[in-house]
């Protein structure tokens, strides 16, 4: 197994949570988004984050990911303690091992869709050539080699879901965080780009936190962890918590609903 240098710290899990807490504003209007979250993610370990809107699956992710800072607790990811770690080594941590597909996708619109894929390998210092030539290979993975010149503005949603997805695998980080990476896509586009996702996490022993709705790609996960007023309340196999958890909202795609759920 190739393992990267964060990759394999041990026993110890990709990512460790004991207690985490996060809360939003103060006095009256003040939300408490995460009550104490205990989680582990493996290496190698495809998590999936299920639960109504508002739950805290958002904000628990952003803290994962080095993007938020936690109010209390502790959470080590890859062998750092984020609460101990300074803003610019945890910027520098982020950049170099860690991969986030955003909700609302973030592309740059006054970038083309390789420039946006790019935008990681510039980051940490890649030259802008062969940065181009890694951006288009893993557009092709994601199946939209032919779209690469194309401003985000000249793509459909999915599509641009898609470049956002490229952009978090470009640098092939360690940790990959994935903020509801399907929703905008059909039956088939979302199956290909999670066994995408399965097969990079299971060559390179990486480790992937997803936040889904879609219930379609449940069996893509090795757990899945449900979410409640900013506390864990399962954890388990797809299919002991896929009873327990209908897809929060109706899924648009005409495949799915012709298949009458029965993909699998
Ligand atoms: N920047 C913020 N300022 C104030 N409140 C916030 C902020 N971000 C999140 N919240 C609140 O924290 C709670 C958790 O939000 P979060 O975005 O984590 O939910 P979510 O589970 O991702 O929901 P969804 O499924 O709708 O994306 C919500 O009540 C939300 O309104
Ligand atoms: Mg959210």
């Amino acid at each position: 197994m190739i393992e990267s240098d964060k990759s394999g710290q041990g026993n110890e899990p990709a990512v460790h949570c004991r207690g985490v807490t996060r809360s939003f504003g103060s006095g009256e209007a003040r939300v408490m988004a995460l009550r104490g979250i205990d989680l582990d993610v493996r290496h190698g370990e495809l998590m999936m984050l299920v639960g109504p809107s508002g739950c805290g699956k958002t904000t628990l992710i952003s803290v994962i990911a080095a993007i938020l800072d936690a109010d209390g607790g502790e959470c080590r990811v890859l062998g750092e303690d984020l609460g101990r770690m300074r803003q610019a080594a945890k910027t520098a941590f982020r950049r170099r091992h860690i991969g986030f597909v955003f909700q609302s996708y973030n592309l740059v619109p006054a970038l083309s869709a390789a420039e946006n894929v790019a935008v990681p390998l510039l980051i940490r210092g890649e030259r802008e050539k062969p940065a181009q030539a890694a951006a288009v290979r893993v557009l092709e993975q994601v199946g939209l080699a032919e779209r690469a010149r194309a401003m985000p503005d000249q793509l459909s949603g999915g599509q641009q879901q898609r470049v956002a997805i490229a952009r978090a695998l470009v640098h092939a980080p360690d940790l990959i965080v994935c903020d509801e990476p399907t929703s905008a896509l059909d039956h088939r586009t979302g199956h290909a780009l999670m066994q995408l996702m399965r097969s990079i996490v299971m060559e390179n022993g990486r480790s992937l936190i997803i936040v889904t709705h879609d219930a379609r790609i449940f069996e893509f996960a090795d757990r899945i962890a449900e979410m409640d007023d900013g506390r864990i309340v399962a954890i388990g196999a797809p299919e002991q918590v896929h009873a327990a958890v209908p897809p929060a909202v109706p899924v648009p795609a005409p495949e799915a609903s012709r298949s009458g759920g029965t993909a699998a």
